[in-house]
């Protein structure tokens, strides 16, 4: 298949005819990968189960890991779902924007969307491609992210067109994207709700609207879901895994570049993930060190590791050092999401 590739050009006029030519490919049943707040996303109609099929085919996803399915505002929800107050509540506060809610589904909503659950994840990306897009197509849009399953998702154009050129119809270019990491998915309980996945959308920051927030087991635990009763089945699959080995490092900022300088390999196969600042503070005795470009809090880390992993594997690095992330705020979706990248691979120096 011959993917068409746009770039975004902040002309209106121009844009506008990118976002109908992707709204048309989405309502005939086809496939456009889309730049969102979070990562960069694979979009296709919420309503037809064989765009569904198509989705999973082009990422080799299992079909029983379900999609979210994207809307234009929260309102839009009851068109697919059985919204109460507890969900505008949330949607009040953390819509549009990087946050997900699982819900009961309405008959509309094919069950392969769902992974055959009765459940449906919704989401308001606040991206204005995404939002645009959803508009102009009329259809809410099921969207994964946009990477071959397995691997580290896609959070520029570079890196979903490495995944999916030749697989699906168009490519929509618009750079980076502001957060890095996926949404967070909530499901709601009588007093509150439960994070399913942790993101931006930080439990400190739930906590503030929505009573009591509980943390499922299986965010810092991946060996806690290994069956199939796992409550967000993407927990339980292999995940953001660069093809280099992830190493973890359990420890403090000096006890990580001690444990780096006398462990890693002195060739160009290894090297070290961490933000410049410690890059500029600690001696690692190695070149071979990536990091963030734009700042070194939690939120400059999280925005590019996925990007960084990518860009080791594309240096040929067979093994990459990262020291552990902490749990709590944004860093505990850092931490979650390196943990299944390190597949279990940490040490305590
Ligand atoms: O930020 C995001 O959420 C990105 C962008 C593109 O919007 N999308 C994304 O989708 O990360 P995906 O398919 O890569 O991850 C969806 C996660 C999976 O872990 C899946 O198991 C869970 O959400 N999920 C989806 N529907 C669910 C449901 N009905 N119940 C429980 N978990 C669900
Ligand atoms: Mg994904």
């Amino acid at each position: 298949m011959k993917t068409i590739i746009k770039k975004i050009t902040g002309n209106e006029k121009t844009d506008d005819k990118i976002i109908k030519k992707a709204a048309d490919i989405i309502k005939r049943g086809g496939l456009v990968a889309i730049p969102t707040e979070t990562v960069y996303g694979l979009a296709g109609s919420a309503l037809l189960e064989d765009s569904a099929r198509k989705i999973f085919e082009a990422k080799g996803r299992p079909s029983d890991n379900p999609l979210i399915v994207h809307i234009a505002v929260p309102e839009d929800a009851e068109k697919i779902a059985y919204p109460d107050e507890r969900f505008y509540r949330l949607a009040r506060e953390f819509m549009p924007g990087p946050l997900t809610v699982i819900l009961k589904k309405k008959e509309n909503i094919p069950t392969e969307v769902t992974g055959g659950l009765d459940t449906v994840a919704v989401r308001c990306p606040s991206n204005p491609v995404a939002h645009r897009l959803i508009e102009v197509s009329g259809h809410p849009i099921a969207t994964p992210s946009a990477n071959r399953s397995g691997i580290p998702s896609p959070t520029c154009a570079e890196h979903v067109i490495e995944d999916m050129d030749g697989r699906i119809d168009m490519i929509i270019d618009a750079g980076r994207c502001d957060i890095g990491l996926e949404s967070t998915v909530v499901k709601l309980t009588d007093d509150g709700c439960m994070i399913l996945r942790p993101g931006a959308i930080t439990a400190e920051m739930l906590e503030k609207v929505c009573g009591n927030v509980k943390v499922a087991e299986a965010v810092t635990r991946p060996d806690a879901v290994k069956d199939s009763k796992a409550e967000s089945p993407g927990m339980k699959y292999k995940h953001y895994s660069p093809k280099a080995e992830v190493l973890l490092v359990e420890c403090d900022d000096k006890e990580f570049s001690e444990y780096v300088r006398t462990h890693v390999s002195p060739d160009v196969t290894e090297g070290v993930i961490t933000t410049s600042d410690k890059a500029e503070a600690y001696d690692f005795g190695t070149e071979n060190i990536l990091c963030p470009d734009d700042g070194n809090d939690a939120k400059a880390f999280a925005r590019s590791i996925f990007f960084l992993l990518r860009e080791a594997d594309s240096l040929g690095w067979k093994k990459i050092y990262i020291k552990c992330p902490p749990k709590d705020g944004v860093s505990l979706a850092l931490y979650n999401r390196l943990i299944r990248s390190a597949g279990g691979n940490t040490v305590k120096p």
